[in-house]
Order: structure tokens, then C-alpha cells, then sequence
């Protein structure tokens, strides 16, 4: 007999799959008579740049196995990015490390650190459900909570705290002090800090979204953290797998030799695609702008049809609430052909609020303009 017995205990320790209990809104939403304009997923619509195409078929033939470490290239690339655009002007290139897409990452990062039962995962109460998964898989404790004071005397169980920055749904951006005071805190009791970084590029404000690696945030130490980055969304390549994750580089190195053991490998094609796209700041400066007029039609349309949008500042996604239940508002867009993901997918503390995505072509974003004017 096959023993599924771990197995299933493990399956159902998951959360359910909340995207079923869409289906209903999207089979109203489809019926609309000029088509669905489907802003529920954030996932990239405009065509790979080119000069990431190209990358991609030129390092077409690749017989031999690639470097689960990345290139000495790739690494270089990276670090790079790190100073021109984030303000981490000394990232080691030995604490880089290509993975496949930044989901597989998160979900496996408290099971690759050697989390287990008794060890708790701290990550935001409104939040990407992965963080959650992935202390589920490893046998740990999820815990949701935003302040360090909120986990109060459990903290000695804190082995690994995510932020999110900007936040998948609420596109909030935290600031220097507030990252700072977390990676004291997470010092002070030996946790690891990872911060999901992978919305930096795209911010609304003149402000800089902080890294977590920023001297002026970890006192120029990257000990104990890492920033977990994808360029799925600022480089239309969710379809790719491109990402990586970076600082500490005594933990990048532990996280290396199981992902060699596990096989964890970037195709060498994606690697050298991925360091072309972050060696190129053009074409992301040119999705910025097509997002950035997305977003600013459809804040009109939603502000204008009586929706208050919260936090937003960066990001692919309007957090929008019409102050009443979140599928509420889910069904009164549905009516208008329009669906948008329930915030409480995200967590109860999102019960009262929808996430509008902006990845939808400019097409379907003015057809929401005109549904909602
Ligand atoms: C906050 C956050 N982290 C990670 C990911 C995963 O991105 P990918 O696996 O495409 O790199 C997403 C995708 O939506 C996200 O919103």
C-alpha cells in the first residue's frame, strides 16, 4: 500500500484554495455583454521586452548542467542592481542566489532553514498567503501579527519574521525606521528577517522603497537577512521563473548546498535572461509608466464610484473598500463585469477591502472606466 498518510495530514494543514470561491463572480462577471475585465490576479499581461527575449534564445543551447549559485555574472549583475537602484551600495555577490521564480523560495525558505515544530514563522496579518504555507510545510507555526510587541512573550519561538514591502495586497511601503526596529527586534532574539521586496520598482511616490539590506536599515550588516526579490512583474516574465534571494552570506551559502543536493536549479536560458533584464533599467522604467497610467484610471473610476483606496503607494494593486463586507463588493462588480479578489483572501484583517489588480491592458482598464462612470 502507498503510504499517503504524512502526506495528507500535511495537505490538510494547508489553506484551502480560496480562488474556488470566486468562480461564481467570474461565471457573473463573464456574462457581461462587452466581456469580463478580470483585475483578480496580479499576473503580467504586456509582451516579455525584447532585450529579455533575446537574452533567453541566445542562451538557447545549453547542453551541460547549469550553477544552482547562478554565474559569477549573474551574482555581479545583482549586486549591481542592489547599488543603482535600491541603495545597497556593498552586496556581496557570494550572498546572491538565483531561484526558480521567488513563490518556490518562500514557500521552501522555513523548510530550507531547518524550521520544524516549536519554531514559529512571524509574517504580516493582511499578507501573500505563501508566507503562511511555507511555515505549514515545514511543520511550523504560522503566526500573523504587524508590531514586534503584538507577539509579545512567544518571541523566543520566532526563528524567521517576513515583512513585505510593498505589500501584496495593500501596497504599503514601510519606511527606514519601521525596518529597522524589526531587524533589531529579530536580532535581539535571533530570528532571521526576510523581506519580499519584489513591488520596489514600482512606487507611485518620489519616495525610494527601503531594502531591508539598506545600510541605513541594518546598520550595514547583512547578517541574519535576506531580501527576496522576482522579476516577474517589473519585467513581464512571470512565466519565466526568474528571481532571487540575497544578503547573509553565510545563510545564502546554507541555502546553496540543500538547493544543489534538491536540484533547485535555474535553467541557464532564464540566468542570462535574468541578468540582461537587471542590467537594463529602460524597459522597466517604460512598464512603470504603462502601469502608472493604468493605475491612475482606474483610481478615478473606483474614488469616483464612491470606493476609498488605502495604503496603494507602490505596487500592482489598488486595496480598495466601499466599508462593507468584501464579497459584497466583489458581487456589485461582478454586476458590472469587473472581478477583483475579496481581501479576506489575504487575511480577516482584510475583510473589508478588495484587491484591484492593474495588470490588465490599457483596454480593459478605460472598459472599467466606463462600467463604473
Ligand atoms: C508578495 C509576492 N511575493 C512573491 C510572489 C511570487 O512571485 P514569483 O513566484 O513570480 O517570483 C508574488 C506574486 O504575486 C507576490 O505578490
Amino acid at each position: 500500500m502507498i503510504p499517503t498518510g504524512a502526506n495528507s495530514a500535511r495537505l490538510a494543514a494547508l489553506p484551502d484554495f480560496p480562488w474556488n470561491r470566486l468562480a461564481p463572480y467570474g461565471e457573473r462577471a463573464r456574462a457581461h455583454p462587452g466581456g469580463i475585465v478580470d483585475l483578480s490576479v496580479g499576473t503580467p499581461v504586456d509582451p516579455t521586452p525584447s532585450v529579455v527575449a533575446d537574452a533567453l534564445r541566445g542562451a538557447a543551447n545549453a547542453p551541460g548542467y547549469p550553477q544552482t549559485y547562478g554565474t559569477p555574472a549573474l551574482r555581479e549583475a545583482v549586486s549591481g542592481w542592489f547599488a543603482r537602484r535600491r541603495g545597497v551600495p556593498a552586496l556581496d555577490p557570494d550572498g546572491v542566489l538565483p531561484t526558480v521564480g521567488s513563490k518556490e523560495l518562500v514557500a521552501w525558505l522555513p523548510t530550507l532553514l531547518g524550521l520544524g515544530p516549536g519554531d514559529d514563522v512571524v509574517f504580516p496579518t493582511v499578507a501573500y498567503p505563501t508566507y503562511d504555507v511555507g511555515a505549514r510545510l515545514a511543520g511550523a507555526n504560522p503566526v500573523p501579527a504587524d508590531g514586534t510587541v503584538s507577539v509579545g512573550p512567544a518571541a523566543g519561538r520566532v526563528k524567521l519574521v517576513w515583512v513585505n514591502s510593498p505589500s501584496n495586497p495593500t501596497g504599503r511601503v514601510l519606511g527606514v525606521d519601521h525596518l529597522r526596529k524589526v531587524v533589531s527586534w529579530a536580532r535581539s532574539i535571533g530570528a532571521v528577517v526576510a523581506s519580499d521586496e519584489c513591488y520596489a520598482e514600482l512606487s507611485w511616490t518620489a519616495q525610494p522603497v527601503p531594502s531591508i539590506l539598506d545600510p541605513e536599515v541594518c546598520g550595514g550588516s547583512h547578517e541574519g537577512l535576506l531580501a527576496v526579490y522576482s522579476l516577474s512583474k517589473q519585467s513581464n516574465l512571470a512565466g519565466y521563473r526568474a528571481a532571487f534571494v540575497a544578503g547573509d552570506v553565510a545563510l545564502v551559502r546554507s541555502l546553496l548546498e540543500l538547493r544543489k543536493h534538491a536540484g533547485m536549479i535555474v535553467p541557464w536560458p532564464v540566468q542570462e535572461a535574468l541578468r540582461v533584464a537587471l542590467s537594463d533599467d529602460e524597459h522597466v522604467a517604460a512598464q512603470r509608466e504603462l502601469y502608472r497610467a493604468r493605475r491612475e484610471v482606474a483610481r478615478k473610476a473606483l474614488t469616483g464610484a464612491g470606493f476609498r483606496i488605502d495604503h496603494s503607494d507602490a505596487g500592482l494593486y489598488l486595496w480598495s473598500t466601499r466599508d462593507e463586507p468584501a464579497l459584497d463588493t466583489v458581487a456589485w462588480l461582478a454586476e458590472r463585469g469587473v472581478l477583483v479578489a475579496p481581501g479576506d483572501f489575504y487575511g480577516t484583517a482584510g475583510a473589508r477591502h478588495v484587491r484591484v489588480a492593474l495588470t490588465a491592458t490599457d483596454e480593459r482598464i478605460h472598459a472599467l472606466a466606463s462600467r463604473l462612470s
